[in-house]
């Protein structure tokens, strides 16, 4: 088959990450007869250098084109002084809102062999978690009505948090079909001991959940999941919950595993275009130094092949690649444990693509 990809390399570390995705897409390609097709798409930082912008409509076109999205990261302090609408983020919320992104999927798993570089004590890593968080990605006080004004204080900020009954019911029920694969429990998080839209939220939930009969629903201050995600992250399995909210939960759950390096997203919306890219930023300090961890970009590839083109041997088979690499001890910087010498980006995206490419081996 062939699949024409808009690739977003971004900033910071998103070129070396993006380059390791795209060989790891080569080698997959190459083993199973597909095709994939490029088209290198400028948004962030580097586009504002270019063309005065964040996101050009060209770009967009470009991406709206494309059979899904690939995105490294965008970002960085040399554009952090730049006002609100033309921060290098405002191409990644640009893409989100005109794609259509709504369901944002963050898998948050402790990988066994990964435990020593978990922060939890011991007993409680040793119990292992594997969560996934469905944060709503279109809405919310992300998009909602902002500006300032003056008060009796000086001037005045404001950002809106609104949602709509259909925005909270479509999210719900991407949690619930997530859970019905799973195990059929989900959590929605919202602070509706305090917030009237988290309120609308929760009934909205329990409202959508009785079309759901098989799947348990229970509800959890977002204070309260903060605290559980590190004294028992274990309980958890799908999590539903609102845009704000679930940015700063997927960065704390991606704590737990070890290293914000590690974990992918798939932003999908109702047709089977999505945008990938890992949960972590540009991480400008380590940029160009061949450090950064592939793996969450590569993983996220994984969730291309499975979510929007189909191909769930060839996402096994990348997954299956990263664990054994894992397994068999190879580590990055951020993931090291003392025994062991780190390999750079480039080094262990070849081992991942050694272990994707390697005969079968006979029992
Ligand atoms: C994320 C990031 C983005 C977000 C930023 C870069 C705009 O933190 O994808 O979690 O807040 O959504
Ligand atoms: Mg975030």
């Amino acid at each position: 088959m062939e699949y024409k990809i808009a690739v977003v390399e971004g900033d910071g570390i998103g070129p070396e990450i993006i380059a390791s995705a795209i060989a790891v897409m080569d080698a997959v390609g190459a083993k199973h007869n597909h095709k994939f097709e490029y088209d290198f798409v400028p948004a962030g930082g580097n586009s504002i250098d270019k063309y005065g912008v964040p996101l050009t409509d060209e770009a967009l076109e470009r991406c709206l084109r494309s059979d899904s999205v690939l995105l490294g990261a965008v970002g960085g302090p040399k554009w952090d002084t730049l006002p609100g609408h033309l921060r290098p983020e405002r191409a990644l919320l640009g893409i989100r809102k005109e794609l259509g992104l709504f369901a944002n999927i963050r898998p948050a798993k402790l990988n066994p062999v990964l435990k020593s570089a978990c922060p939890l004590k011991d007993e409680i890593a040793s119990r292992g978690f594997d969560m996934v968080i469905v944060r709503e990605l279109t809405g919310g006080m992300y998009y909602g009505e902002r500006g300032r004004r003056q008060g009796k204080g000086g001037e005045e900020a404001f950002d809106t948090e609104c949602y709509s009954e259909a925005e909270i019911e479509r999210i719900a029920r991407v949690a619930f079909d997530i859970a019905a694969k799973r195990s059929k429990r989900v959590i929605s998080v919202d602070k509706a001991n305090v917030l009237e839209s988290s309120r609308l939220w929760r009934e909205v939930v329990h409202r959508a959940a009785k079309d759901y009969p098989e799947i348990a629903v229970s509800d959890m201050l977002v204070d309260n999941a903060a605290m559980q995600l590190i004294k028992n992250p274990a309980q958890f399995d799908v999590v539903v919950t609102s845009n704000m909210f679930g940015d700063i939960l997927s960065d704390e759950a991606s704590q737990i595993t070890g290293s914000i390096g590690l974990l992918p997203s798939a932003s999908l919306g109702e047709g089977t275009r999505g945008m990938y890219e890992p949960i972590h930023g540009s991480a400008p300090d380590i940029a160009g130094k061949d450090l950064a961890n592939p793996i969450a970009t590569i993983l996220s590839v994984a969730m291309m092949f499975r979510l929007s083109f189909n191909l769930d041997k060839e996402a096994d088979e990348i997954e299956a690649a990263v664990d054994a690499v894992l397994n068999a001890g190879y580590r990055t910087r951020d993931i090291l444990d003392n025994a062991t010498e780190p390999l750079g980006c480039k080094a262990m995206t070849q081992k991942i693509i050694e272990y994707l490419t390697r005969p079968l081996q006979r029992t």
